[in-house]
């Protein structure tokens, strides 16, 4: 058995949940899912990521204080993530007592380790709202290509990235005045102290290829020391030792899975803890998207290396998301968030149409919507569904719900089980998408065994009824098994199919176990086709969102 912590990348606190985010939430779950249905001693943990400038000023924006708005957004977030059947072993926000602790922590033994320097710079200060700006907070022209109302870190026009101080008649975006240049001393972690340490890292094999010829090309350009320091206003960890000086967001976001998993084990009275601190025998993995790969692969790995912790195992990187080919966009209707999803489509629609998407590269995945409806209307419903639909009807009527005591068809149900080490290798590697492909080949074959045999019209001629029974018999049972290698993505499906047949919860240890004589309960429906008209009025909505 084997011991894995999983996390996914932690949601700001000012903001919903929206489909680009599933992409992330739904792949962890299912590989998680997977791992459970292992048996392996596998927990999945997660947090609002709490602090930070944006959360400072969208709680000003709301007149509430920053503590009641990261609450507000906490219980939206759990709601979210429950009803898409995500779940977590435990939820935790950073702005905690434990991640205070594991901040301040890892903060002074990087301190002890003489790699925090100390130095003057200089920033944009806005006079009228008295607080240093972010670069995101500063608007000007670009001083590579003349652009105007560009942002302070990088120019949408020309691609090209500088420092805020470079920009050409910055204004600042809180209160539209002028900003002047001010110094402030800033705290900085060595991170070049650590590239011998990255270079190994990273031929263990620890990163796909992409991220590895990127981390490549960041390591021989040589690491610059990483600003920890935010001024006051701040909504974060206050530095000890220093006066008005917060921890960057950045330096207490990745802090906070452990904080969530220690948060965990507190409640539970484990000593996993301990064991997971010094590392030897926990698997650690952290799913996240390509905009964060920087914070993932080079600080996380160096904070820990350096505070003497155990680092990742891997980090998982995906792609973004796109709607008909498209960035999602708040006035063409596709900038969707969760909530107004689930108000009008099944989740497992888009947990099936993602894991039909899903590979272990870190390509950007589309959401295109008349696909989803072609995948979920006939691939999910009209070929998988529709076995145990057909099958289970006749079982209740013609069979008094009672299943055959042996099969009809030995081979197809030994083809169907020999994938399974396929199917389980695929979730175990991330290629979500190929396993799809498979399961709808296999329910192709057993509607085609099906329609072969004609139970129906051997029903109404009454030939042969032993056969007939056997036949609808493995139908079941072959449903069982598609059904079996679709929990993962499905688990509400699975869980009515077992319900249905009256069986054990499926995992990977059982599933080649046929049930035969056995009752079955009466056929209720599992998951229905897509309307299409609820795309459109989810559009509609996203737009007035
Ligand atoms: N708070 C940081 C993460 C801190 S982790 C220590 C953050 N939050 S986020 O809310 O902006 O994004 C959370 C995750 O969702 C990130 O991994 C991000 O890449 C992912 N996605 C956000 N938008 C996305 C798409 N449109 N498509 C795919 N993933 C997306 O970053
Ligand atoms: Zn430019």
């Amino acid at each position: 058995m084997r011991k894995i912590l999983v996390t996914s990348a932690l949601p700001y606190a000012n903001g919903s949940i929206h489909l680009g985010h599933l992409v992330e939430y739904l792949q962890t779950d299912i590989w998680v899912r997977h791992q459970k249905m292992s048996n392996n001693d596998c927990t999945y943990v997660c947090a609002d990521d709490a602090h930070g400038t944006p959360i400072m000023l969208k709680a000003r924006e709301l007149n509430i204080t920053p503590e009641k708005l990261i609450e507000e957004s906490k219980k939206e977030h759990i709601e979210d993530f429950a009803d898409f059947h995500i779940e977590f072993d435990n939820y935790h926000t950073t702005h905690s007592e434990e991640n205070k602790m594991l901040s301040e922590l890892i903060y002074n033994n990087l301190k002890d380790k003489g790699v925090i320097e100390r130095r003057e710079i200089q920033q944009y200060y806005d006079e009228d709202e008295e607080m240093f700006l972010p670069d995101r907070y500063i608007k000007g022209t670009c001083p590579k290509c003349g652009a105007k109302e560009q942002y302070g870190d990088s120019c949408e026009k020309c691609g090209g990235t500088y420092s805020s101080t470079e920009v050409i008649d910055p204004i600042s975006v809180i209160s539209n005045s002028k900003p002047i240049k001010k110094k402030t001393e800033h705290l900085f972690f060595r991170l070049s102290n650590y590239e011998e340490f990255l270079n190994k890292w990273l031929t263990d094999n620890r990163v796909q290829k992409e991220i590895n010829n990127k981390m490549k090309e960041w390591l021989s350009d040589g690491l610059s020391s990483w600003d920890i320091t935010r001024d006051r206003p701040y909504f974060g960890f206050s530095i000890p030792g220093e006066k008005e000086k917060f921890f960057y967001v950045w330096l207490d976001a990745p802090v906070g899975y452990i904080a969530s998993f220690k948060n965990l084990c507190d409640k539970n009275s484990t000593d996993y803890f301990e064991s997971w601190k010094k590392g030897s025998e926990v698997e650690l993995y952290h799913f996240i998207g390509k905009d964060i790969a920087y914070f993932h692969v080079l600080f996380w790995p160096s904070m820990l290396e350096g505070a003497g912790f155990r680092t990742p195992t891997s980090v998982f990187c995906h792609g973004f998301l796109t709607i008909d080919g498209e960035k999602m966009s708040k006035s063409r209707g596709t900038f969707i968030k969760a909530r107004t999803y689930l108000n009008h489509l099944n989740p497992e629609y888009l947990r099936y149409y993602f894991a039909s998407r899903l590979t272990s590269k870190i390509e950007d995945i589309d959401l295109n919507f008349n696909d989803f409806i072609a995948r979920v209307n006939s691939d999910l419903v009209g070929k998988v569904i529709n076995i145990g639909s057909r099958c289970a009807r006749f079982i209740n009527k013609d069979f008094e719900s009672t299943l055959a005591s042996k099969s009809n068809n030995q081979s197809l149900i030994a083809q169907i089980l020999a994938k399974k080490n396929i199917i389980q290798t695929n979730y175990e590697n991330r290629e979500f998408s190929k396993n799809i492909r498979v399961i709808s080949s296999l329910a192709d074959d057993v509607n085609k065994y099906i329609d072969d045999e004609k139970p129906w019209i051997k029903i109404k001629n009454k030939e042969n009824s032993e056969s007939v029974h056997e036949v609808c018999s493995d139908g079941i049972n072959m449903f069982r098994v598609l059904i079996g290698y679709l929990k993962p993505v499905l688990p509400k499906v699975a869980q009515n199919v077992e319900k249905l047949l009256r069986c054990t919860p499926i995992d990977w240890y059982n599933i080649d176990q046929l049930i035969l004589e056995k009752k079955i309960e009466t056929f209720k429906p599992i998951i229905t086709r897509i309307d299409e008209k609820s795309i459109e009025i989810i559009k509609t909505e996203a737009r007035e969102d």
